[in-house]
């Protein structure tokens, strides 16, 4: 699986948002090395996951402000998809936290998914006049 790189075409012409989106993209190139490392452990990958997740909760509160300065039509859609993600994080946390068997590759490529999707198609509304 291939690392997943940020470029400027994903830009939401906001520099902290375009800061954290970025933060987010490398916390999930680290959980995808260490998913893809056969001598990882539990406690690592449970690290990895909770930094991934940890941000992106911070995360969703500072663009959640933004998306009701620019597009307060699509505040409560959007929002409900990052509760669905904050949901499943909290999901994933706790199947790992009490020691369910889990398949690293399958953990890290759900969330690749996920946060590679949601910033790159569904935050490209938060451009200025994308709305
Ligand atoms: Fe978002």
């Amino acid at each position: 699986m291939a690392k997943p790189q940020w470029s400027e075409a994903f830009s939401v012409g906001d520099v902290e948002v375009d800061a954290q989106h970025r933060m987010l993209f490398e916390l999930l190139g680290t959980l995808m090395e260490l998913a893809a490392k056969p001598d990882a452990t539990r406690r690592e990958l449970t690290e990895a996951v909770h930094g991934l997740t940890t941000y992106a909760r911070v995360h969703f509160d500072t663009e959640e402000e933004l998306w009701m300065v620019r597009a307060p039509q699509h505040y409560v859609g959007h929002r409900r998809k990052h509760e669905a993600f904050r949901a499943r994080a909290a999901e994933l946390e706790r199947d790992l936290e009490a020691g369910q068997p889990i398949d690293p590759l399958m953990l890290a490529a759900e969330l690749q998914a996920w946060v590679v999707q949601h910033l790159m198609v569904e935050d490209q509304l938060l451009k200025p006049g994308a709305a």
